[in-house]
């Protein structure tokens, strides 16, 4: 697969998050000039690691490891200051400088402490199969603040200071009365500090706030070559999602034309991530789930704890009906098939290939979160292989019933893999050059 000949793409995970997304984009960058972030916030966790050196990023695009590479931040993602500057601040003392390199866009929603505590709140008292598990970055509330147009202050508001200590004085005494009488809230917060404090962050993001549209549109006239890079999964998206265990964004391709601020002819390709099998963090339906050893086995081999909240990450049998479906949105031209060297030693392996559901078999997700959590898996069943793979690095290296495997979830899915990946490191990658 030439990874060098797919022109602008965006790179997007098909499964419920954490594919593996920031060692994609990692990898492809070196093909690349910009690499953009267009949805969600400090909810994603991308890890990249490279050269023994391992770094986790929230907000931050993955290409900022890389000098040669601007980072933009699209309006469709929501900033928490705080979290972000941290994130700069903690490149900065390893050694990597941002410098110039970044641009966030001045449309971005903010996210505040109100919408942080509200999400701790509201998941505390939800009745029992209400809680969604998120991962109490204030994401939902923020992006439900954008949507009621009344409560939500976007980066570049923090630039009328005038303006800003009016709104949010109203807003924060309209918070303050619904956490209250909601939530029974007794820790009022102070407009006038959360104001302060807010105008000291937009003092150090000065530097890289711009309108990030103008700014695209610019390098694409120039030339340059764009990688969007998205966050979570397309099963976590608002819309094609598993609702209402999903995030409050576009997660699926589509989102990057809104997200960005770019047309949606621009995308030459996408590259869809899905791990070798399934995980999930947070509530909602997840039918292969592997409760006993099988589990807990890969969760130890694969180290499926959240690189954002620390969380236990739910594992199981790769369910080709749910990331065929999150195909059939975001349509990936290729796949990158992730963690495959955590599957060895297993003497099989199973594929979801159909949902049992009141005596019939389905072959498509269902849109409801309920019947997706009574259907039954239906399996078909392939060898396993015992070699450790972490040291391949070409197709022919792989152990043949690997390779049968991978072309089968690739079959299953319906686009090839053109990548494969054995192991953390940037060089434990496979690329298949000819892809079935
Ligand atoms: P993202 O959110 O999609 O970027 O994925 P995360 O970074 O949250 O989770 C993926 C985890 O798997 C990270 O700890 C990666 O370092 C790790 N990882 C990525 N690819 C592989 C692989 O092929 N094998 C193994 N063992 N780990 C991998
Ligand atoms: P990356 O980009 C995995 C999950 C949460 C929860 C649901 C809603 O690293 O793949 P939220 O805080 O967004 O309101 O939580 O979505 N979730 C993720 N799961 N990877 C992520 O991001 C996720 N971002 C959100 O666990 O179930
Ligand atoms: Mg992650």
């Amino acid at each position: 697969m030439r990874f060098d000949r797919l022109g602008h793409t965006c790179v997007v995970g098909l499964q419920w998050g954490d594919e593996g997304k920031g060692k994609v984009v990692d990898v492809l960058v070196e093909h690349y000039d910009a690499v953009v972030r267009f949805s969600g916030g400090a909810n994603a966790g991308h890890t990249i690691v490279a050269h023994g050196r391992k770094f986790a990023l929230h907000q931050l695009p993955s290409g900022v490891l890389r000098d040669h590479v601007m980072s933009l931040i699209g309006c469709g993602a929501v900033i928490d200051p705080a979290v972000l500057l941290g994130e700069i601040e903690s490149l900065r003392s390893r050694g990597v400088d941002i410098g110039d390199r970044l641009r966030i866009s001045d449309r971005c929603q903010l996210v505040f402490p109100y919408h942080r505590r509200q999400d701790v709140l509201a998941e505390r008292i939800a009745p029992a199969g209400g809680k969604i598990g998120t991962t109490s970055r204030g994401i939902g509330p923020c992006y439900a603040d954008k949507v009621s147009r009344r409560w939500g202050i976007r980066l570049g508001e923090l630039y009328r200071p005038d303006r800003l200590r009016e709104r949010l004085a109203s807003i924060i005494s309209h918070k303050n009365a619904y956490l209250a009488a909601l939530y029974d809230d007794r820790d009022p917060f102070d407009a006038a500090r959360v104001t302060r404090e807010y105008l000291e962050f937009a003092e150090q993001l000065r530097p890289y706030v711009c309108d990030v549209a103008a700014e695209l549109s610019g390098l694409l006239a120039s030339g340059k070559r764009v990688l969007f890079e998205g966050a979570q999964g397309s099963l976590l998206d608002i819309d094609h999602g598993t609702y209402p265990f999903v995030t409050s964004s576009t997660t699926t391709a589509g989102g990057v034309a809104c997200g960005a601020g770019v047309p949606p002819t621009v995308l030459d390709s996408v590259v869809g991530v899905v791990k070798a099998y399934t995980t999930r963090v947070g509530e909602g339906p997840m039918p292969t789930e592997l409760k006993g050893a099988i589990g807990q086995t890969i969760r130890e081999r694969g180290h499926e704890f959240g690189t954002t909240t620390g969380r236990a990450r739910r594992c199981g049998w790769f369910d080709a009906v749910a990331t065929g479906y999150a195909a059939m949105v975001s349509g990936p031209r290729v796949l990158a098939l992730m963690h495959l060297d955590t599957l060895s030693g297993f003497d099989e392996l199973k594929l979801c290939v159909g949902y049992r559901h009141g005596g019939k078999t389905l072959n498509r997700l269902p849109a409801e979160a309920y019947t997706l959590s009574e259907v039954e898996p239906v399996y078909e069943t392939l060898p396993g292989w015992r070699e450790d793979v972490g040291k391949c690095r070409s197709w022919g290296d792989l152990p043949a019933a690997a390779r049968a495997y991978v072309e089968e979830i690739g079959k299953r899915v319906g686009a090839p893999v053109g990548l494969v990946s054995v192991g953390p490191d940037r060089a434990q990658t496979i690329i298949v050059e000819e892809p079935a």
